[in-house]
């Protein structure tokens, strides 16, 4: 039998999403889900892990910043999504994330989006240092709906109301937000994993870059803290071509839909949820919440 034909790019723009162990997900990274499976983390790895819309991005500049001792010419080298290859990436006509990872040189960042269950097995044998960033889920929920209108490789979001709903049932790419942080949050308790919130990295950037140095055991001169925070500001981040996704091809993410850097704020969802829409939210979160000390500042 021949092999099916290779996936072009018009097979993933506006595509209806797949399942992988009953998470929904694009068709192309679950084609390229046997070599996840077995990657082979390095113990020098820091993966950086997040629902999406979390503050990926940025927590991997400050990380990056971190890895190359505040030299912010150095962290104009590649793009960010080059920098940082993202695990479970895989794509018609572009190296995969694990291809990428493998000619990485050590020590290698790492960024996943998948749930703590289906993490590859070799980060845990291997005792890899994890950073995981959480977001309110009113912003998660509006940034996305913004994401999957410019990311094409998301189907149609439709109406903010049904994108609403659909988040709350986790059939969005990565499934449930509520399951996500909380797989996270209890694996905390085990392992050398750092867990950050956005909306704090919101009010206080310096605390949170001095707890990411802790947790990684470096000592920064006060002068690089500096440069690192002003390098990984929005404003700074959103007109760094290596920081802000522009040299993704149009055709996979278009900006000016809605640029990928878009607002950067806490408490956006207060400018899009009606009273309904927050009322039902509410509700939805205190039941999926229920039991768990995790708790999120819905505004910074
Ligand atoms: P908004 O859509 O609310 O603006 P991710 O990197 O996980 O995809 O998350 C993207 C979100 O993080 C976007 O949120 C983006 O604007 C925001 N973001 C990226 N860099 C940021 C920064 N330096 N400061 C604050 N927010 C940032």
């Amino acid at each position: 039998r021949d092999p099916p034909p290779a996936m072009g790019m018009e097979d993933v723009i506006r595509k209806d999403l797949g399942s992988l162990h009953g998470m929904p997900l694009y068709d192309s990274f679950i084609e390229g889900w046997p070599q996840v499976k077995v990657f082979q983390a390095r113990p020098d790895d820091l993966l950086i892990s997040t629902y999406p819309k979390s503050g990926t991005t940025w927590l991997s500049e400050i990380l990056d910043m971190i890895y190359q001792d505040g030299d912010v010419e150095k962290c104009r080298r590649d793009a960010i999504f080059n920098r940082v290859p993202f695990l479970e990436m895989k794509a018609p006509g572009v190296i995969s994330g694990v291809e990428l990872l493998e000619k990485t040189p050590s020590p290698r960042l790492v960024k996943t989006h998948l749930p703590v269950q289906l993490l590859p097995t070799s980060f845990w044998e291997k005792d890899c240092k994890m950073i995981y960033v959480a977001r309110n889920p009113k912003d998660v929920v509006i940034s996305y709906y913004y994401f999957y209108q410019m990311a094409k490789i998301h189907p149609d979001p439709g109406t903010l109301d049904e994108f609403l709903e659909n988040f709350m049932a986790g059939k969005v790419a990565y499934g449930s937000w509520y399951e996500h942080v909380r797989g996270w949050w209890e694996k905390k308790q085990e392992k050398k994993l750092l867990y950050l919130f956005y909306e704090d990295m919101k009010k206080n950037p310096r605390q949170e870059v001095q707890k990411i140095l802790r947790f990684l055991g470096k000592e920064v001169a006060e002068e690089t803290v500096a440069r690192i925070l002003h390098h990984t500001s929005f404003k700074e981040m959103k007109k760094n071509p290596a920081a802000n996704y522009e040299t993704m091809p149009t055709v996979l993410m278009d900006h000016s839909l809605s640029p990928f850097l878009r607002k950067g704020i806490s408490g956006d969802w207060k400018n899009h949820f009606t009273v309904a829409q927050n009322e039902r939210f509410d509700r939805h979160y205190r039941e999926q919440m229920a039991g768990t000390d995790l708790c999120f500042q819905m505004e910074a």
